[in-house]
């Protein structure tokens, strides 16, 4: 493997290596692989597109007092380090910074077709079996309730109230995890959220058919 994506895991791994189950470094390496799955159908700068996969989560400002830039920056550093092409790096810090959800909720100020495919890859590793987990996941760390049928979903909420919200899990699905497979970008991610949405839907309603006792 090429010695600068080498060393980018290695630098990965080492400042993930306190992170929370559903962002840690095995979820950079799924986000990893399913930008090498998009790129073998879209056409995208590959070294932009698996850096920028690499080192999206390295600082993510819901674990660091919503600090937009520090993510950015940690990655622009390293990659100044590894003397890697200024152009590049300032590609890979704006797609750090504008590919989260919460960004997309906000104003956007940057667009790319590297962007869209790294977005998408990381976008696939929020619905689907794992995505179930990694939300559960999620809820038990932030002491979140698995369900409360008291408290209806929050639809078109806002980038301040997205960051805020302390509702159950399985409000999560109806605020962000089904929504995500109409915002893929490419359409190789779109056929694959297709299939991961509708495993989604299954899980769904068994899962309320078990909450009322009914098989
Ligand atoms: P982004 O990092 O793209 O802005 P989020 O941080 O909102 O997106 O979500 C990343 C993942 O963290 C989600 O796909 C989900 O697995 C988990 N997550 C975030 N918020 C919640 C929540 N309120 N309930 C359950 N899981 C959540
Ligand atoms: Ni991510």
């Amino acid at each position: 493997m090429d010695a600068l994506i080498t060393n980018t895991i290695n630098f990965v791994k080492e400042q993930l290596k306190e992170a929370e189950g559903g962002h840690d470094w095995f979820h950079i390496e799924r986000v990893w692989k399913n930008t090498l799955l998009i790129l073998e159908k879209e056409n995208a700068n590959r070294l932009t597109c698996e850096l920028a996969a690499l080192l999206h989560d390295v600082a993510d400002s819901k674990f660091h007092g919503g600090d937009e830039e520090l993510g950015p920056a940690i990655a622009g550093k390293f990659l100044e380090a590894q003397q890697v092409d200024m152009a590049i790096i300032n590609e890979v810090k704006l797609i750090i910074k504008n590919m989260s959800y919460k960004a997309s909720l906000g104003q956007l100020a940057y667009h790319s077709k590297e962007m869209e495919v790294v977005q998408d890859a990381d976008r696939l590793d929020a619905i689907g079996a794992i995505g179930i987990a990694r939300a559960f996941n999620y809820g038990g760390f932030k002491n979140r309730a698995m369900h409360d049928p008291s408290i209806a979903p929050e639809l078109n909420m806002s980038k301040e109230a997205y960051k805020n919200t302390q509702a159950p899990t399985i409000n999560h699905f109806y605020e962000k995890l089904l929504l995500l497979k109409d915002k893929m970008n490419t359409d190789t991610a779109k056929a694959i959220a297709q299939q991961r949405h509708n495993y989604m839907e299954g899980f769904l309603e068994q899962f309320y058919a078990e909450w009322e006792g009914k098989r």
